[in-house]
């Protein structure tokens, strides 16, 4: 079968089946183009609660589909590749967790939306790349345990002086595998190209950046920049969408390490089993659904009201 063979395959089976795709944008274009949502991990689940189909295939990783689980209990819902992880959701145990909010006991526990559900159990409210700020600052404790990712927590908390911060050693391995020389590297190769970086990335990286933002928001900026060239420091499938999407503008990824291995696991045939009925279906006990839930409607309910970066 050809790409566009299996692609019109997929709209007949979401169709016949009543079958909602979501996609992060880190996905293969193969993939984006069939899904009926596409956007960063806020903009997922967001969606994720307003879906009308009873059926939900995210093409993404684990943390991804359960939210999705989390936020419409009575929907199935399936991850399109049962393999396809978060490594930073993965970093801290509950039992991790509970040990640190030991040493910790006035601060407001926040995640990253990058844990797991029996993760979220834990923790007072979920954040995101696009909505961390506005969250964080939103949050009348002045005191913030910030899980897992301390990068994105370090970034944040430049912005948020007047509260304290705690974080515990957590991130992105392949965000992080970027450095200061990369920088210098791409500066030096593409001079006068805009560096848009994740804040994901370490500090050094992070400070030298034209732009920050999340993936969404990185490829708005792009779009609407009167600027031709960009050094994209993100996972390397958005410099390619992205060049898609501005023929006339030029792409650059900031370093070859920027690929997720879990992130490219997803194939279109796998979409096309699971529309079919045949992926892995998200199954949590009923006490996490409980507990992880409050957690990420908080997170709703803070992020909704102002425009995100
Ligand atoms: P956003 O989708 O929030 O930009 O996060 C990027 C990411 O690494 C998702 O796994
Ligand atoms: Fe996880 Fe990083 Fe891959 Fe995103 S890019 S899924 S945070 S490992």
């Amino acid at each position: 079968m050809t790409i566009c063979e299996t692609q019109e395959k997929i709209l007949r089976l979401k169709r016949e089946r009543d079958v909602c795709v979501l996609a992060h944008s880190y996905q293969s274009k193969e993939i984006l183009e069939i899904a009926d949502f596409t956007g960063d991990s806020f903009a997922l689940s967001e969606m994720a609660a307003k879906t009308a189909q009873n059926t939900v295939v995210m093409a993404g990783v684990r943390f991804m589909a359960e939210t999705v689980k989390l936020l419409s209990p009575e929907k199935a819902v399936y991850l399109a590749n049962p393999k396809a992880g978060c490594p930073m959701a993965d970093q801290l145990t509950p039992e991790a967790l509970i040990e640190a909010k030991r040493l910790y006991p006035d601060y407001a526990v926040v995640a990253y939306i990058n844990t797991t559900a029996a993760l979220k159990a834990h923790c007072d409210v979920c954040v995101t790349s696009s909505t961390a700020v506005e969250i964080v600052r939103k949050l009348d404790n002045p005191n913030i345990l910030f899980i897992p990712d301390k990068n994105l927590g370090d970034y944040v908390a430049r912005q948020i002086p007047e509260k304290n911060f705690a974080f515990l050693d957590g991130g992105c391995p392949i965000h992080a595998a970027v450095g200061a020389a990369d920088v210098s590297d791409a500066r030096r190769t593409h001079p006068g190209a805009l560096l848009l970086v994740h804040p994901e990335c370490v500090p050094d990286v992070v400070r030298a950046a034209d732009f920050v933002g999340s993936t969404s928001a990185i490829m708005e900026y792009a779009k609407n920049s009167d600027a031709r060239e960009f050094i994209i420091g993100t996972e390397s499938s958005i410099a390619s969408h992205l060049q898609y999407a501005c023929p006339d503008k030029r792409f650059h990824v900031l370093g070859k390490k920027l690929i997720c291995p879990n992130m490219r696991l997803t194939t279109l045939n796998d979409v096309c089993y699971a529309v079919n009925g045949a992926g892995d279906e998200i199954v949590l006990p009923p006490d996490t659904m409980k507990t992880a839930r409050k957690c990420i409607d908080e997170m709703i309910r803070l992020g909704r009201r102002e425009a995100r970066a």
